[in-house]
């Protein structure tokens, strides 16, 4: 029935009346949350703190609905307006107060609500006033009551410690998820989007040599001069390579170019400087004014207008990492907001393994990071041919070469940071002091460096990274042999130990037998600032056990179902029987593994997902809650295109750095994610998340090494568990359907 309908206690037949209040403001502020207060039965007190907050029905319409008699007493009540979050004062409407008589508004008393907003009086916000009526039997009430409960089902949920363990009932099972799904994992495997690159050999994913890009043609690096350097192990190879992008990813595919002359490559133009020399950018979100530094200017002014189409070069980064470039910008010397960690150590100690790993980490963080590996360079270059003679420290053929394509690759690293480039990784042995004397006089003034050394005196850890690079590198691809392979990186091993030196120059840090599982220790020395002070931290706590890291979103909510974004809503029917699977898919998949844990947020969907889980502790982050949508929280996309087309708009233009008005981005996501990634790293046990979309797509684009602007798009469907297999190569992805 509409408003102001009237009831009388004749027409009602022992039922109840069923009414709701409305207010609607088509522009809507969802920082302002109306609320209702007045005589009883609707608060019983005319104390604004006591006000009964109104639900949000629609993007623009808020509700309260209550019941009384038929014959109820006249209600007397006002509207009020709450600051969702700030302390601010909550705004009474004008006018006098309304009255609701015999089920129906007074005359006049469905007038609009009027509010003063603004400081001087003259904005007023305007709400439409709605009031409607209906009757309902004692039995209708009863199932509306308990479908509430169901709705909300609160004691299942509520009182849940931060840390928690449900154990299985005494019935000596094995799998107590109470439920008789027999679950062969591998029927739910589906073929995951992208393979990760952890299967591929690190130093194939490194930066490919400026001098190569850009030509389009091989055959433009001199092949003629003949192997002039050490002996080839396969022969010389005179193979010109027409299809340089083959090259460029695969290197494996350039058998040889031997006699590299620096000179014969002079055929790319310098690559002009980036906009983002000329000033510093400092993301503060799409929408929001931002931050601008021109070099020479000593005064920061705000700019409304850039877009986010000029953001070019800008450092995509929040939070911590904006605060961070903004003080090293300011306060350090200019070459310190350019860094450069120049590993060093033996062959076979886990450089290039701890170089992607390290660049994959600033990279996600939002830092301008590269890795450039001189191997890499070295068969670019030379080919992959070169025996361990080649290696000597008395070839000084095979010295200079070396140094060539040392100097080359760090030639590359400087330019690159000039363009605007922040951390560049320097991957070589780089173990004599003669080396590392030549790359500090090459960054003198334009960089700094920090050596990260790498020291292992694990007998068994040297032996597997031995054997893994025979299978991995590049450089005995061509070996039908194993063991010859073997025999030759073992000599090339004695060569580099002979004359190397341990670093105890300049800024370091040393990991010694960090690998072995036994805890090693770090050295640190002469390292400060933010930045070193995270790779520090970072070092400390990864390792390589090798252990599963299960991704899964929580089963189906209800908001799910209807569109909503963000919410606390319990699960859907189809979620529920996903928790139901996914406790037997753990339970299976980690039986032998008592030590796992089970990480969900703090919102409903994920712990009830999670609780059909036992034996294993759960743990809940307020971290891995879902992207705080703001005022748009609640709402369908649907209602933010109609009602805030701007907004929408302004997500749809740069969904990775858009920030919802009093909400978070995805780059926000990311800064308040990076001590779950920390303590992922450092755990040797698996371990199961059960989070939420947008978390979910940051946590995997970390894995899978994906770039920033990926993220927001990457796909992360419901239902389905994305495993995580982090190993002593690198990282590897299985993904399980467990339901449409
Ligand atoms: O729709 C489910 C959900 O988890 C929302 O709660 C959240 O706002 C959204 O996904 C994140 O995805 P997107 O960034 O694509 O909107």
């Amino acid at each position: 029935m509409g408003t102001g309908a009237s009831k009388n206690s004749d027409s009602s037949h022992g039922g109840q009346l069923y009414v709701s209040l409305k207010m609607e403001n088509l522009n809507v502020r969802g920082d302002l949350i109306p609320h209702v207060y007045g005589s009883l039965p609707i608060t019983g007190s005319w104390e604004p703190t006591e006000s009964l907050s109104m639900a949000r029905e629609s993007a623009s319409m808020w509700v309260l609905s209550f019941i009384v008699p038929p014959n109820h007493e006249t209600l007397d009540f006002k509207f009020l307006l709450k600051p969702k979050y700030n302390a601010r004062p909550c705004m009474v409407e004008e006018g006098p107060s309304r009255q609701f008589i015999g089920g129906a508004l007074q005359e006049g008393d469905a007038r609009p609500a009027l509010f003063n907003v603004g400081l001087d009086e003259e904005e007023v916000l305007e709400y439409r006033v709605f009031i409607e009526v209906d009757i309902v039997s004692p039995f209708d009430l009863a199932a509306s009551w308990r479908a509430y409960l169901e709705n909300l089902q609160p004691s299942r949920v509520r009182g849940i410690p931060d840390v928690s363990i449900n154990v299985a009932p005494e019935t000596g099972m094995e799998n107590s998820s109470g439920s008789t799904l027999e679950l062969d994992l591998e029927h739910y495997v589906v073929p995951a989007p992208s393979s990760i690159a952890g299967a591929l050999y690190a130093a194939n994913l490194a930066e490919t040599p400026r001098s190569l890009l850009g030509t389009g043609d091989f055959s433009k690096i001199d092949a003629s001069t003949g192997g002039s350097y050490g002996t080839s192990r396969a022969g010389d190879c005179s193979n010109s390579c027409k299809d340089m992008d083959a090259v460029v990813s695969d290197p494996c595919k350039l058998l040889s170019v031997p006699g590299f002359d620096s000179k014969s490559v002079g055929t790319f133009s310098p690559v002009p400087k980036q906009e983002s020399q000329k000033g510093l950018f400092v993301d503060r979100g799409v929408g929001s004014p931002r931050l601008i530094k021109s070099a020479g200017a000593g005064i920061f002014t705000f700019d409304r207008k850039l877009d986010c189409e000029t953001k070019k070069g800008m450092p995509a980064a929040a939070g911590a990492v904006a605060a961070a470039a903004i003080a090293d910008q300011m306060l350090g010397p200019k070459e310190d907001s350019r860094l450069a960690i120049v590993l060093v150590g033996l062959p076979a100690r886990g450089k290039t393994f701890t170089a992607a790993k390290l660049t994959r980490y600033l990279r996600w963080l939002g830092h301008e990071t590269k890795h450039f590996n001189v191997g890499k360079y070295r068969r670019l270059k030379l080919g992959t041919n070169q025996t361990a003679d080649f290696f000597r420290g008395d070839n000084p053929e095979g010295m200079e070469a070396r140094n060539e394509v040392a100097a080359l690759a760090m030639d590359d690293m400087i330019s690159w940071m000039q363009e605007g480039g922040q951390v560049g990784i320097f991957d070589a042995t780089n173990s004599t002091k003669s080396r590392r004397n030549m790359l500090m006089k090459m960054a003198e003034g334009k960089c700094k460096i920090i050596f990260l050394e790498t020291i292992c005196n694990d007998a068994h850890v040297i032996e597997r990274n031995i054997r893994l690079k025979i299978q991995q590198s590049p450089d005995y691809a061509e070996e039908p042999d194993f063991e010859a392979g073997m025999q030759d990186f073992k000599e090339r091993l004695a060569n580099y130990e002979k004359v190397y030196e341990p670093v105890e120059e300049g800024s370091y840090v040393k990991m010694i037998d960090m690998a072995s599982g036994q805890g090693g220790q770090i050295q640190v020395n002469n390292i400060g600032g933010y930045l070193p002070g995270r790779i520090v931290f970072f070092l400390v706590n990864t390792h390589l056990t090798p252990r599963p890291i299960l991704l899964t979103r929580h089963g189906e909510s209800r908001d799910n179902v209807r569109g909503r974004i963000g919410g606390d809503a319990v699960l859907s029917e189809a979620g529920e029987l996903y928790s139901k699977k996914l406790a037997e898919f753990v339970e299976k998949k980690l039986k032998s593994e008592r030590t796992a844990s089970i990480w969900t947020s703090t919102l409903q969907r994920t712990i009830l997902t999670a609780s059909p889980i036992v034996g294993f502790p759960k743990i809940q982050w307020r971290a891995l809650e879902e992207i705080n949508a703001g005022v748009c929280d609640g709402m369908t996309y649907e209602e933010i295109k109609k009602n805030m087309p701007e907004e929408y708009e302004s997500r749809k233009k740069d969904k990775l750095r858009y920030r919802y008005p009093r909400g978070e981005s995805y780059l926000d996501v990311i800064q308040r994610l990076e001590p779950v990634l920390i303590e992922l790293e450092r755990q040797r046990a698996p371990v199961v998340i059960i989070s939420h979309q947008a978390v979910l797509r940051a946590l995997y684009a970390y894995f899978a090494d994906r770039p920033l602007q990926e993220i927001p798009h990457i796909e992360v469907p419901l239902h389905t568990i994305i495993e995580i297999q982090m190993g002593v190569t690198g990282v590897q992805e299985k993904r399980y359907k467990l339901m449409d």
